[in-house]
């Protein structure tokens, strides 16, 4: 793994910003695997502004975010739908239809994880991932648990993910419960990863995922066995390395 320690949230914005559209230079084509939260912000920030310097054209790119909520509005403030148009995609040159997401308010999840994955594999395949961390070692919404859940499937939400994301809702008991998710094979198929983790509250699981047991009570874990994962942390998630 290529582990990379900023000094603070702005550098790692300009590097993980890079990272991604260097690969579109690279092949402006690409499949982009995206990720939602606090921590890819700033990224998708310098993403904006590399698009507006005329640095990359993301005309042909196409994306998969990793997960929605269930039994949540797409234009609601707190669908992940609308988070990627607010912060990344009503500012760049990407067609509408190449944009996609798991769909959290279907009746068939089952049916429409499958189709989610035989797209991906359609597209010819996710070039790179952008991926956070959740403070309990989650990935995407792969909550820990006994077993990797392999493909896209809907999950119950951890207490700790609810407790985490709270702090974008009014209240608690507006998080949703649950969420579809790609599962770790789908993200494991992805030819490069970058993960991106700020703040000493990640510390714990950015240190099991470097040199812990690989094990699906830290799904993170198991990126030590993909052969091209990038980690760039700042100080805090750091810490106990
Ligand atoms: P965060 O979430 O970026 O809001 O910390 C990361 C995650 O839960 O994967």
């Amino acid at each position: 793994m290529n582990v990379l320690v900023y000094d603070n949230e702005e550098q790692i914005g300009i590097a993980a910003g890079n990272y991604m559209c260097g690969q579109v230079l690279a092949k402006p084509d690409s499949v982009l695997g995206l990720a939602t939260g606090s921590t890819p912000l700033k990224p998708y920030g310098h993403m904006i502004k590399l698009y507006e310097q005329g640095a990359v054209d993301f005309s042909k790119v196409t994306t998969f975010n990793l997960d929605e909520y269930c039994k949540i509005d797409v234009n609601d403030i707190n669908s992940y739908h609308r988070f990627m148009h607010d912060n990344l995609f009503n500012h760049i040159n990407i067609p509408e239809e190449n944009i996609n997401f798991l769909n959290g308010n279907t009746d068939n999840p089952e049916e429409e994880c499958k189709a989610y994955e035989e797209k991906i594999k359609k597209a010819g395949g996710i070039d790179i991932q952008l991926l956070g961390i959740g403070s309990n070692g989650h990935i995407a919404f792969n909550e820990p648990s006994d077993s990797f859940q392999r493909w896209s499937h809907v999950v119950a939400l951890k207490e700790s993910t609810i407790k985490d994301n709270s702090r974008f809702f009014k209240s608690i008991d507006e998080v949703p419960t649950h969420a579809v998710t790609m599962g770790i094979g789908s993200i494991m198929q992805a030819k490069r990863i970058l993960i991106i983790a700020i703040g000493e509250n990640k510390a714990k699981a950015i240190k099991q995922l470097i040199d812990g047991d690989v094990t699906p009570q830290c799904p993170a874990s198991v990126l030590q066995f993909h052969k091209d994962v990038t980690l760039m942390l700042d100080k805090g998630a750091a810490s106990l390395l």
